[in-house]
């Protein structure tokens, strides 16, 4: 039986990556997590109530406490996912970004290094840390660049990208100086419940839902790959189990949009789901002041990862959407602890005036 720790394990990618842990397999998870403006401890679902569940409200800055973790729990892997992670944010206030996600994953490998060097032969062969990363730190794309494959230089372009970029390449060093059995799962735009209301998908739900306008940066024709986030999770535990230290992994979905496609499919399931009394929901749509550095396009080539670990995703866009927008739909409890006054505050400073120039 083993031990995981899930450093971010409250945020939207991590909780479903716990929550899949818990349910479908016999492993102790500790979920490590500051409980930022990003989190909700009930995105932890079924797992919080369980016995081999542990939650740490700990910062990964904190170097002492994540001695004290590593010490109690004897982990045979850590899933690194704590981080800042919204673009808009980033451009506004960088100085957090590189807090948690350059000094933090720092003092976590310092950690995460001290513990497994003192780890006898068979588990020191056996530990992982698996560092979870962004197709964002390649920078991006022309409309007709073949997908990037591992190995690409690093171009990132916003505050959030440079400080995934430097961690990552921190544990490349503490893999190959020290010789942690660190590896890297580089991954695209995920999607699905419990996603804070600040990205793309959640904000346009429920921008919509109060009729509010659905600000699209720019024109509109920005290009992500979208994963959902149960796939994304499975991604990552196949990496746990079957991945190679010193390795970075792609994580694709192969599934690209547009900006404005994804919006409409939003509004088209709205339209369905809980018809608007004064028309259709795309008639909510404003183009709005482009964000500043905006990337064009990102792909990633993933068939390292699939040919390696054969590893397919499950879901196809449509239906993981439908699935998404329903779980909004039916999640008001949720949705209303993220909409709290900071929440609010953020969304006016952001989207105040958004046709005026910079
Ligand atoms: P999220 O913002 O939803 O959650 C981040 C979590 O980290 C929150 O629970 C927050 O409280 C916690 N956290 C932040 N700072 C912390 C600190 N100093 N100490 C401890 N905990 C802290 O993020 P997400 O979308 O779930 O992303 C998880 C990881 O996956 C991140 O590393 C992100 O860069 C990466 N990623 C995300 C996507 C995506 O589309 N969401 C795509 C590729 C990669
Ligand atoms: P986002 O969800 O912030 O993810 P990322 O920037 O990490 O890919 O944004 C996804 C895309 O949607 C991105 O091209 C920016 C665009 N976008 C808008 O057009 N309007 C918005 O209000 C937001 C939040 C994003």
């Amino acid at each position: 039986m083993q031990t995981i720790i899930v450093t971010g394990g409250v945020g939207f990618i991590g909780s479903a990556l716990v929550r899949q842990l818990i349910a479908e397999t016999d492993a102790t998870v500790v979920t490590v997590d500051a409980l930022t403006y990003a989190a909700n401890l009930d995105s932890l679902g079924d797992a919080r109530q369980s016995p081999r569940h542990v939650f740490e409200q700990v910062d990964i800055c904190d170097g002492r406490a994540l001695k004290r973790i590593l010490d109690e729990h004897r982990p045979d892997a850590v899933a690194h996912l704590a981080a800042e992670t919204h673009v808009d944010r980033s451009i506004d206030s960088p100085d957090a970004f590189v807090r948690t996600n350059v000094d933090g994953t720092t003092s976590l490998l310092q950690a995460a290094r001290a513990y497994w060097a003192a780890l006898d032969a068979e588990r020191k062969a056996a530990f992982r840390f698996l560092h979870v990363s962004t197709d964002e730190v390649y920078g991006d794309l022309g409309a007709d660049d073949p997908p990037i494959v591992e190995g690409a230089c690093y171009a990132p372009s916003s505050p959030y990208s440079a400080s995934k970029a430097a961690a990552d390449h921190l544990v490349r060093a503490w893999q190959r100086t020290y010789g942690l059995p660190a590896l890297i799962a580089v991954c695209c735009n995920n999607y699905g419940p419990c996603q804070y209301p600040e990205k793309l998908i959640p904000l346009m739900v429920l921008n919509a839902l109060d009729e509010k306008p659905l600000p699209l940066y720019g024109s509109g024709m920005n290009v992500r790959d979208w994963l959902y986030v149960e796939d994304q999770a499975r991604a990552l535990r196949t990496m746990l189990e079957a991945g190679e230290p010193g390795k970075t992994y792609h994580v694709a979905a192969h599934e690209p949009r547009t900006n404005i496609d994804v919006v409409r499919a939003i509004c088209a399931l709205l339209d369905e789901m809980v018809p608007r009394a004064g028309g259709r929901y795309a008639e909510l749509v404003r183009f709005v002041r482009d964000r500043p550095g905006h990337d064009r396009r990102y792909a990633l080539d993933d068939s390292r990862f699939r040919a390696e670990l054969g590893w397919r995703p499950e879901e196809r866009f449509e239906t993981g959407l439908a699935k998404t927008v329903r779980w909004y739909l039916e999640h008001a409890d949720w949705v209303a602890g993220v909409r709290n006054a900071e929440y609010r505050r953020w969304i006016e400073r952001q989207y105040r005036d958004p046709e005026s120039p910079e």
